[in-house]
């Protein structure tokens, strides 16, 4: 587990903690495993597994077998993103299958309280996610037994979409909450995250960046893709992982 992803911790994070976690959505396929170690060795702190079921999100992706396959060939942190209905039936499979954290949507879990402690009763981190159209008071009762609160900037299922601006004000405030508990958990972004969305996310309390089509395209390489996106949110180093 990647020391920057640890639990709450007692001070802010600082601006040396944002993470760049890509997303294999965006991948090339016929070679994932290949892709997930460029992302790794180009410096990426975290990779995000978008899983899909058809009928949450309009899109089918990947399953257990995909994450225990790229589990294989990476050492960093394994992010997956539940995106179907009912994934507390699901838990134990991805946390066997390798995933460091699993993150839920609140949309999916009408028993979020349980579900979050079941997650971590496997010895794995647990995020929560919300849509953009979901309110951040709705999370207000798990604020404090959340590993990460994950805000989606685009409606889930599908890769390449545009930034949705409107979360930004949704970031600061969930921000501003975490702090007035003191709770400085990681808020990760996912959706439309490229070099002119980082920065902005970054300053309204965002720390770990999800990105797939501005990592994974024909225009650049996976390296000088996170390059670039490292390089716009400026000031803002890898973090010391030593
Ligand atoms: C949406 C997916 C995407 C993906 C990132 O369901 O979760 O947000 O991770 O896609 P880009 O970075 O291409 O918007």
């Amino acid at each position: 587990m990647n020391a920057s992803l640890s639990k709450k911790t007692s001070e802010q994070p600082s601006a040396q903690d944002i993470i760049i976690s890509p997303s294999l959505l965006a991948a090339d396929y016929t070679r994932l495993g290949e892709q997930a170690q460029e992302a790794e060795a180009a410096g990426a702190e975290a990779l995000q597994i978008d899983v899909m079921d058809g009928r949450f999100v309009p899109n089918i992706t990947f399953g257990q077998g995909i994450v225990k396959a790229i589990r294989s060939v990476v050492n960093i942190t394994l992010d997956v993103h539940l995106m179907i209905v009912e994934p507390e039936r699901y838990l134990e499979e991805f946390a066997d299958a390798g995933a460091d954290r699993l993150i839920v949507h609140q949309e999916t879990c009408p028993n979020l309280h349980r579900t979050l402690e079941s997650i971590r009763q496997l010895g794995i981190q647990a995020g929560v996610t919300i849509n953009p159209g979901t309110p951040v008071n709705l999370l207000h009762e798990v604020l404090d037994m959340a590993d990460l609160i994950q805000v989606m900037t685009v409606n889930p299922g599908f890769g390449g979409q545009s930034f949705i601006y409107s979360q930004l004000d949704k970031i600061r405030r969930l921000r501003g909450k975490l702090n007035q508990i003191e709770s400085y958990i990681p808020i990760s972004v996912d959706g439309g995250i490229d070099t002119t969305t980082a920065p902005l996310v970054v300053e309204a309390g965002a720390n770990v960046l999800i990105a797939g089509s501005s990592v994974y395209n024909q225009e650049a390489s996976v390296a000088e893709n996170i390059a670039a996106l490292r390089q716009s949110i400026g000031k803002h180093r890898q973090p010391d992982l030593s």
